[in-house]
């Protein structure tokens, strides 16, 4: 069976069913410009998605609560137009899609009309937040859930710690998830729970189950892309494995420019007209 990841043809969410049914892995980054998005692409990622961890990354904020609508259709419409083969998601920012159904359709919609997304994603599992998937997959925008540990809650919870570790948190997340697929998601993100609860999820779903500090058996694994190329020197949990020390690397290059100015050994004859 051809790895579905050879083809240059688009990424589409029944590409990453079928992806999830030849036990394929869906690999996801995290991206917020046209720069880095084309580098992704390039190293053959499967989906991109336009986080609101845009705050934390590019905003230099604690959490992801201040991002507008405005912001994430900016940076999406930018990453969308860099690339052609991933699938794109935009993340819907908080209060932009919990007060109402209606609101969060008309702002999914206008995320999709704005930027060319793919998809939206959402965190939560509330019956209003249900309600609202049910209403965008059905009139044809696709929705990726997300719950776990979900980021725009920290103020009711406190911390960014492993959730679903006890029963009765298990069992909550457990059945989001089959209400989240029920309710026509066609992904389901699974944000730092224990790996035996990622597992029996991934095993339930028939719609991949992407990981991120969930473990190895979701079908699909996201980083943040500043975490993973080590560029957030000051966020280090045991769930990012750090490709590159970017920080480090672009500091040197930095210093070593700053100096060959400063010597005046910058720039040099073959770099001048
Ligand atoms: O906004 C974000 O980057 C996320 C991560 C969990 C991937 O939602």
């Amino acid at each position: 069976m051809p790895y579905l990841q050879d083809t240059h043809d688009k990424v589409t969410t029944e590409r990453l069913r079928l992806m999830k049914q030849r036990n394929q892995k869906i690999c996801c980054i995290t991206a917020y410009d046209g720069l880095f998005a084309r580098i992704f692409e390039e190293a053959g990622v499967d989906l991109i998605l336009v986080g609101d961890s845009l705050a934390n990354v590019f905003q230099g904020k604690d959490t992801t609560l201040s991002v507008t609508l405005e912001e994430i259709i900016y940076h999406t419409k930018i990453v969308k137009s860099a690339v052609s083969r991933p699938l794109v998601v935009a993340d819907m920012p908080f209060m932009t899609f919990q007060i109402n159904p209606d609101e969060a359709v008309r702002n999914a919609g206008i995320l999709l009309k704005e930027t060319e997304c793919n998809a939206v994603k959402l965190e939560g599992a509330s019956n209003k937040i249900l309600q609202a998937i049910e209403y965008m997959t059905e009139i044809g925008i696709p929705v990726m859930g997300h719950i776990g540990l979900t980021p725009q809650s920290i103020n009711k919870f406190g911390t960014y710690r492993v959730r679903g570790k006890d029963l009765e948190e298990a069992e909550k997340i457990y059945n989001d998830a089959i209400k989240l697929e029920k309710a026509g998601c066609f992904a389901v993100l699974l944000e730092k729970i224990p790996a035996t609860l990622s597992q029996r999820i991934s095993q339930e779903l028939s719609v991949p189950t992407i990981g991120i500090g969930a473990g190895q058996h979701c079908d699909g694994q996201i980083l943040v892309c500043s975490d993973m190329l080590g560029l957030s020197i000051d966020f280090n949990p045991r769930f990012v494995r750090k490709y590159a020390n970017l920080y480090d690397d672009i500091r040197k290059a930095v210093m070593s420019y700053t100096a060959d100015v400063q010597n005046s050994t910058f720039p040099n004859a073959d770099e001048s007209y």
